[in-house]
């Protein structure tokens, strides 16, 4: 039988360069094996819970994200795309399950803490945003999911999902949850344009995968350097550089991007210079993405969604069947 393969993103706006170089890369990879079934969630609810008062924000960008992901080349003969929001068996496992995880287990989750943080939730997060891990292993274990490629920051809800089927299992007496893990690629975290923060749309960093030409360009020249570089002909930094670290994610050839270093740090190559062929680079790679992207069909969209909801609805009701009859509230 083959293995289940799920991961998701949330609506919360399109997708970026930060998405592919973590996450969409290796969905792409994965696709041509034919030893996996690939399933790609819109997770619409989970966007919800820090974009509650703006439903409609998360509602517009569940096509443009759909959108991002046949324009990047994921084969939706491949995939299953499905919509979060349509399966509810999904919410009556996580009931389930919000019973196996503690309050304190979930504040030290590392990826949780942060986001609280910059979130600016101080003390007192939403219960549903508190709670998403808890969804996020719903997610995964519905559709007996073994392998989950994401970025780095989700590896915390990897080992807090195993834990928890391991817990579910043992106090139902089950083996109807399946264990998983996470599948990385070689670049799991991609900074953001200005450095430090990881590249996410909240902090207002990335570039997206359907910018357009010019925004692109701007965005590049808005990267930052070395603050020491004043001059050409100074030696230059490369370490904590992020036009260095988007060369390395994007340029095809490792060898030029050596040789660019080298010059970088000897001196003799301006910042102008090095943008203008991070610019080429990010250019040839989004214009085909882009084009793809503009002569996608709305209907075609809704076809593929609807054939997905159905596909997906049809394994979250076999595991949601096991597992009331796990728990003994199947009457
Ligand atoms: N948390 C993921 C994100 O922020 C989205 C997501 C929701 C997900 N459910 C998932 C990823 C299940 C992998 C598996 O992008």
């Amino acid at each position: 039988m083959n293995k289940i393969l799920l991961t998701g993103d949330r609506p919360s706006g399109k997708l970026h360069l930060g998405h592919y170089v973590g996450s969409l890369i290796s969905r792409l990879q994965l696709q041509e094996k034919s030893e996996y079934d690939s399933y790609i969630m819109i997770a619409d609810i989970q966007a919800l819970t820090d974009n509650f008062s703006t439903p409609q924000q998360i509602r517009a960008n569940v096509y443009e994200v759909l959108k991002d992901y046949i324009a990047v080349g994921l084969d939706p003969k491949k995939n299953t795309f499905f919509i979060q929001s349509q399966i509810t068996e999904l919410n009556e496992l996580t009931t389930y399950l919000l019973n196996l995880v503690s309050l304190n287990r979930l504040r030290r989750n590392p990826t949780l803490k942060r986001e609280i943080t910059e979130k600016k939730y101080g003390e007192s997060p939403p219960m549903g945003f508190l709670c998403y891990p808890v969804s996020q292993i719903a997610d995964i274990t519905l559709f007996n999911s073994e392998i989950v490629p994401v970025g780095e920051d989700q590896i915390p809800m990897i080992e807090l999902t195993n834990d928890i089927v391991g817990k579910f299992n043992k106090i139902y007496n089950t083996n109807c949850l399946k264990t998983c893990m996470a599948y990385l690629s070689k670049t799991p975290r991609l900074i953001g344009l200005h450095g430090r923060a990881k590249a996410s749309k909240s902090l207002g960093n990335v570039i997206f995968l359907s910018d357009s030409s010019e925004v692109i360009k701007k965005k590049v020249f808005s990267m930052y350097t070395d603050p020491t570089h004043l001059r050409a002909s100074d030696p230059g930094k490369v370490d904590g550089n992020v036009v260095f670290v988007y060369l390395d994610a994007f340029h095809p050839s490792p060898e030029v991007v050596s040789e660019l270093k080298k010059k970088y740090k000897k001196g003799g190559l301006g910042d102008v210079d090095l943008k203008n062929i991070l610019n080429d680079t990010l250019q040839d790679f989004l214009a085909p993405i882009r084009k793809r992207r503009e002569k996608i069909v709305q209907s075609d969209l809704e076809a593929i969604i609807d054939n997905g909801n159905k596909k997906a609805r049809t394994i979250a009701q076999k595991t949601i069947k096991k597992v009331r009859s796990a728990i003994g509230v199947n009457y």
